[in-house]
């Protein structure tokens, strides 16, 4: 059975804090530009915290509703005062953010040596079909697997389950890529192999004595080391 490789999406392909330039646009009106970075990393860091939260107490919600109230939570902590048209606006700027700049030229020496590739995400399947479309990268990767197939959030061990159910493959020659722990984790702690993008040098790992099998600074140092 051939290697799978299947990619997380938001963070791992696509750089989920490509909104900060909108949101410096949007707070420039407040004099606030400086919080834009911050702003970006709660709201990520709160989309996620909903997603756990709602897997565990059983209440699954399409995962664009997590990035929703996660905006309004994050909006209301920081006393930014968006009005609803500017976060109509973000999450539709959510919907467009860029890949990577690197992930193109990954994905395709990946493809060159014959492996495949496909995206996984908390993202619904529509949600990642669009992101990845218009990022350019959609032609790289055979399918989109969405957690919203199993109504459960990673790392919960029945979409890592799932994924194999859909790509048919063994867990021995399935590998997760992702740039967030908590999906290697899961990953592993299901069976499978796992790579972490460390894409920031100082980025620690959960010392829970589950560890990647791989650790690359991007998908460049990742197509290089599996093609
Ligand atoms: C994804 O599933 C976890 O955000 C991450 O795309």
């Amino acid at each position: 059975m051939a290697t799978v490789l299947a990619f997380d999406v938001y963070g791992t392909l696509i750089d989920t804090h490509g909104v900060v330039a909108e949101l410096e646009q949007r707070l420039a009106g407040q004099d606030r530009s400086d919080l834009a970075p911050e702003f970006s990393r709660r709201w990520r860091d709160k989309q996620l915290e909903y997603s756990f939260r709602r897997g565990l107490m059983g209440a699954y919600v399409d995962f664009s509703h997590c990035t929703r109230e996660a905006l309004e939570f994050t909006d209301r902590a920081l006393q930014t005062r968006f009005s609803e048209t500017d976060k109509e606006h973000l999450m539709g700027v959510y919907a467009r953010l860029p890949a990577f700049p690197e992930a193109s030229a990954a994905l395709d020496r990946l493809a060159e040596a014959g492996i495949r590739c496909v995206a996984f995400s908390n993202g619904s399947r529509e949600a990642v079909e669009g992101l990845l479309v218009q990022a350019g990268i959609r032609a790289r990767f055979e399918t989109v697997v969405s957690v919203d197939e199993v109504k459960r959030f990673k790392p919960d061990p029945a979409v890592y389950a799932h994924l194999r159910y859909r790509l048919e493959s063994e867990p021995g020659d399935t590998w997760l890529i992702s740039s967030n722990a908590f999906d290697v984790i899961g990953a592993r702690h299901a069976g499978l192999h796992a790579a972490w993008v460390r894409r920031s040098p100082d980025a620690p790992f959960d010392p829970w004595g589950i560890d990647p099998d791989l650790t690359v600074p991007d998908l460049d140092a990742l197509a290089e080391r599996l093609s």
